[in-house]
């Protein structure tokens, strides 16, 4: 019984760890694009960080656990399959449906972490438990983040759009 619970939290970590290689990608562009103003390209930036720490994070757990971390090519393949219905290219909104995006990303990483902290504690890992909880931290400040930045996004995107 434990050794299934244990494999279905190694596969859990490796879809996570796919997740936060895809996220990598997605918030490094946005860090980089012109399209979003400065501030929420330098929380994007802020969330880079934290999203390669995670990154090594759940690498470690794995390893503790005997497994190791999946390929980025499968990591890509999971982690846009959430996103297929926000289509963010050559739209002009890109920055708005970016912050919509990245909103459900965290709520969808917190919830992973959510579902392998109750995994580990019936599996007796408290120390995966542990750094999911630590993750979630950095995740609940970036949802936080992004919804607070919303409204004033939306209304520099409005008064461009009006402009133009
Ligand atoms: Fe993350
Ligand atoms: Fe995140």
């Amino acid at each position: 019984m434990t050794n299934n619970i244990r494999d279905e939290i190694i596969d859990w970590l490796r879809d996570a760890y796919a997740m936060e290689r895809g996220l990598e990608v997605s918030l490094k562009r946005m860090s980089e694009s012109d399209q979003h103003c400065a501030e929420w390209r330098e929380a994007a930036a802020e969330h880079l960080t934290d999203t390669r720490r995670h990154v090594v994070k759940v690498e470690g757990l794995l390893k503790s656990l005997g497994s190791k971390a999946p390929t980025l090519k499968t990591g890509t393949a999971i982690v846009t399959e959430p996103l297929k219905g926000v289509d963010t290219s050559m739209t002009r909104d890109e920055r708005i449906k970016d912050l919509l995006t990245s909103y459900a990303m965290e709520h969808f990483e917190i919830v992973c972490y959510r579902a392998l902290i109750s995994a580990a504690e019936t599996a007796g890992l408290p120390e995966v438990a542990e750094v999911c909880q630590e993750i979630i931290v950095d995740e609940e400040r970036m949802a936080e983040a992004i919804y607070e930045h919303l409204p004033d996004a939306v209304q520099e995107h409005l008064a461009v759009s009006n402009a133009a």
